[in-house]
């Protein structure tokens, strides 16, 4: 049989360039093991699976009725463009839920990012796979960590790392361990007014971003004082060298507090997380029509759970888009956002962009585009390039929060 065409996939709608590929080695040694057990395609569920390569080659090696979970509805398209591109169907996607995993004998993993996120899906296979399910989990080396095998084996009481090829590694874990009656997630949080409900893959879990934390303060959605006694922030990046954290200096600051009419006003949340901006709007202004959306699926049950235990699940509408695509141009007064951030990796500003070309493409002119964004990024000049003149309304070492007029 000849090979799959890995080359042909693509990444599509998520960034794409020339130095990142649809593929890698851990989908190769995913693909390699399960062809090797044989198991059929029924009995399979692919979780993970960044842009459809594991999904696809089991396919077009005859794997059909094979499930699939991705958390991403950029992984999402891309999957539903490369099959149609390569001619190949027969697979159904599902949330991560007993559906997605009910009956499966072989669960095939793209690690993830956080540990909390393997924990839910640990948690969800030892839960509602077969009772001999066998999750086999890939990454690139540099990435794993021991912390994942201790979270593997919280539900499995077998978890055995296989030897790296070619930078990336399996791990085995198998015979799924009895599970708590509740699943361990979501996962709720109390500050001061605001809950805030996570799954495990949503961005800061149930906690709020300090520098979420800093936008609400300049908007006037949250009180200083409130603030400034909340527990430890957090937020994925790592300081820059010789940066000394100072959360104080974050908090003094005047809120701002606008003299505008929010009556009938479209505020879109973009790239919601968990809802925090989203939810903390609706609370302060009940007549304005809240859109929250995120790209993660895990963000977007998060938000929604959050609009719910805020006693607005009514009133902020959830959408799982990419870069708010299903939105009108020019239909929304306010954007809010608090753009994804990812030092060291290749696509952390490509990430930024399209949040902030689609951010001007939901302003009505005039409408207001309000970010937060880590002082050493410097989006100033492109904020004012792609949105329209970025005024800049606090400044710390750490964080500015800039407001762009939409020309
Ligand atoms: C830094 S987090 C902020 C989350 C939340 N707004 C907060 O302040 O806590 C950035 C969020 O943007 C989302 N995101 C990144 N790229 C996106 C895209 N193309 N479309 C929609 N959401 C995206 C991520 O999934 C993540 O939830």
């Amino acid at each position: 049989m000849p090979e799959f065409p890995y080359s042909r996939l693509r990444r599509w709608p998520d960034v794409e360039a020339d130095n990142l590929q649809a593929h890698d080695a851990t989908d190769l040694l995913l693909v390699g093991r399960a062809l090797a057990l044989d198991v059929p395609g029924s009995q399979i569920a692919v979780i993970g699976d960044e842009y459809g390569a594991i999904t696809l080659a089991l396919t077009d090696a005859g794997r059909h009725d094979i499930r699939v979970h991705q958390d991403l509805a950029t992984g999402r398209r891309a999957l539903a463009r490369n099959a149609e591109e390569l001619g190949l169907d027969g697979f159904v996607a599902h949330e991560l839920d007993a559906a997605l995993l009910a009956g499966a004998r072989l669960v095939l993993l793209q690690l993830p990012k956080s540990l909390a996120e393997l924990e839910e899906i640990a948690d969800a296979v030892a839960r509602w796979a077969a009772p001999d399910a066998v999750l086999i989990a890939g990454g690139r080396v540099k990435h794993m960590t021991l912390g994942q095998n201790e979270v593997l084996a919280r539900s499995f009481a077998r978890v055995q790392a296989e030897r790296a090829e070619r930078k990336s590694r399996l791990v085995v874990a198998s015979e799924p361990l009895p599970v708590p009656a509740e699943p361990p997630f979501p996962v709720t949080a109390q500050h001061d007014g605001l809950t805030l409900v996570a799954h495990g893959g949503a961005f800061a879990g149930p906690r709020l971003d300090i520098g979420t934390r800093v936008l609400l303060e300049v908007l006037g959605l949250s009180s200083p004082r409130s603030l400034s006694e909340e527990a430890e922030g957090h937020r994925d990046e790592t300081p820059s060298p010789g940066e000394v954290p100072d959360r104080d200096e974050a908090f003094r600051l005047a809120p701002l507090r606008s003299t505008r009419s929010t009556t009938g006003r479209t505020v879109v949340d973009l790239g919601c997380g968990t809802g925090a901006l989203a939810v903390s709007y609706a609370l302060a202004h009940p007549d304005a029509r809240v859109i929250a959306t995120d790209r993660s699926a895990a963000a977007v049950a998060s938000a929604r759970a959050t609009a719910a235990a805020n006693g607005v699940g009514d009133r902020v509408v959830v959408t799982h888009d990419d870069a708010a695509s299903e939105l009108s141009d020019a239909s929304a007064d306010v954007v809010l956002l608090n753009p994804p951030f990812h030092l060291g990796s290749s696509v952390h500003t490509g990430a930024a962009t399209r949040l902030f070309e689609a951010a001007a493409r939901l302003l009505r002119p005039g409408g207001e585009l309000f970010t937060v964004y880590n002082s050493s990024l410097n989006y100033r000049a492109e904020l004012t390039r792609l949105v329209g003149e970025a005024e800049q309304l606090h400044r710390t070492s750490k964080f500015t929060v800039t407001r762009s007029i939409r020309r």
